[in-house]
């Protein structure tokens, strides 16, 4: 109901298709229309908003797929898988000599050489010299032996320069993805995620596969001792500084848990005494559509422009891989609802993957005066404004608090768990975390 005059030194304002000329002097008026923009970005992003009623819903959901995920006779058809890792009692700390590490399974692949030992004190120092490796594009989605075969170039070239070629050393593979455990060192592949696609991988066994590339290249000699999910590897090294350290948790380019489980709910593997970790694979809840209620319009776009379209679903709605995107698809909903940029978005903006999660937490962690939310912005070639700039500020906000809450969800219901078979009132338990996101996001 307001008429604008026109007048050179207004300030012009395009709303539903028209342009409004607001005087210079009618801040109030123009305070009011940012007030009404706010309110309607608001009312698209309050679908992420997740009370607690319906978390508590998740929580109880992702325990009921975990119990399925454990007992024998409902374990194939669960979501989430709950795999044994046979890593059963937690490391001494008596270990001790040269190690080779590798770890794949996010955006990087990386070699690690591993001292431990004893300084002059004879208290326990472990000293380690890494190189991260970038997984060709080909490598990832061509044949398991271009993978591997990689991977043993990879190796063949840190052992070379660090002097090393000629030792046999003991290797340990964290590999992360889903794979069913025969034994430590024993596992196939169940399915890759995270945009990984090499074919010949899955439902092979993926130690095998790492030992015939070795051989395949002749040049170098390893033991390779042990395979786990990267979870578990986080778990463990967080339990040497802390020894109530009973679960791993990642969020990173993936999502994932493990936690140390009693042996007798483990129906997979025979044994009653003591505990065994089990990888959750929890970034598979939701498959078998226990989120459908959560799950957005901006959810289904992801998963179905993705390699693997209706799996992982709980992981799409949480992890690096995936929020930059859900980002990018809701800046993109408001342009189209003349609510961002004027209406108008870049061709950079238009395309997929352009917004990458990196920014998600550099436009979070921005001071206040939006240099950097700027900057990202006209890297992607748009001229914000300072309202648009706090506007996509409350989108990375919304997209990443509901991973959060999501993701926390999750976590309750495993720690809840472990409480409730340990017949405790009260449970005092660290929690090992890792991942990109976790590392990066400032909050
Ligand atoms: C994989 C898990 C892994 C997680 C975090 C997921 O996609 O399935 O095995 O732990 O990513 O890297």
């Amino acid at each position: 109901g307001c008429v604008f005059a026109p007048s050179p030194d207004g300030m012009r304002l395009k709303r539903g298709g028209h342009f409004v000329k607001l005087w210079k002097d009618c801040e109030q008026l123009s305070d009011l229309l940012f007030s009404f923009l706010r309110l309607q970005v608001e009312q698209i992003l309050s679908e992420f908003r997740l009370n607690k009623e319906e978390l508590k819903e998740v929580m109880k959901r992702m325990q009921h797929e975990m119990d399925r995920g454990l007992r024998l006779e409902t374990h194939e058809e669960a979501s989430v898988k709950m795999l044994p890792t046979y890593v059963c009692s937690t490391p001494e700390g008596s270990e001790v000599g040269d190690f080779l590490a590798l770890d794949l399974g996010g955006t990087n692949f990386r070699v690690m050489l591993v001292k431990v030992g004893e300084d002059e004190e004879r208290s326990w120092k472990v000293e380690t010299t890494n190189q991260m490796y970038s997984i060709p594009e080909d490598a990832m989605t061509g044949t398991a032996e271009m993978l591997f075969d990689y991977i043993a170039e990879c190796m063949s070239d840190f052992l070379d320069k660090h002097h090393i070629k000629h030792k046999k050393l003991p290797l340990g593979f964290t590999f992360s993805f889903p794979v069913r455990h025969e034994d430590l060192d024993k596992g196939i592949l169940l399915n890759w995620t995270k945009g990984f696609k090499a074919s010949g991988a899955e439902g092979n066994n993926v130690v095998g596969l790492l030992r015939d590339a070795i051989k395949r290249r002749g040049d170098i000699e390893m033991d390779v001792v042990a395979m786990v999910n990267d979870t578990v590897a986080t778990m463990i090294s967080c339990y040497y500084e802390d020894r109530s350290c009973e679960v791993g948790m990642i969020v990173g380019t993936g999502c994932n848990a493990c936690y140390m489980e009693e042996m007798r709910t483990v129906e997979l593997v025979e044994g009653e005494e003591g505990r065994m970790c089990v990888n959750t694979e929890w970034g598979a809840f939701g498959d078998n559509g226990e989120l459908e209620e959560f799950r957005l319009e901006y959810d289904r776009v992801v998963d179905e422009s993705s390699i693997n379209p209706g799996q992982q679903l709980y992981e799409k709605l949480i992890s690096g891989k995936y929020m930059g995107e859900l980002v990018r698809l809701v800046l993109m909903k408001l342009v189209n609802e003349d609510l961002l940029f004027n209406g108008e978005a870049s061709e950079l903006l238009k395309t997929r993957g352009s917004f990458e999660t990196r920014y998600v937490s550099q436009v979070e962690s921005d001071t206040g005066d939006r240099k950097q939310i700027y900057n990202i912005l006209s890297s992607l070639g748009v001229l914000p404004s300072e309202l648009d700039c706090d506007i996509v500020h409350l989108v990375c906000e919304s997209v990443s608090t509901r991973s959060a809450h999501m993701c926390g969800a999750g976590l309750a219901g495993v720690i809840n768990r472990m409480r409730e078979r340990r017949c405790e009132e009260s449970l005092k338990i660290t929690v090992g975390v890792d991942g990109s996101v976790y590392k990066l996001h400032p909050w």
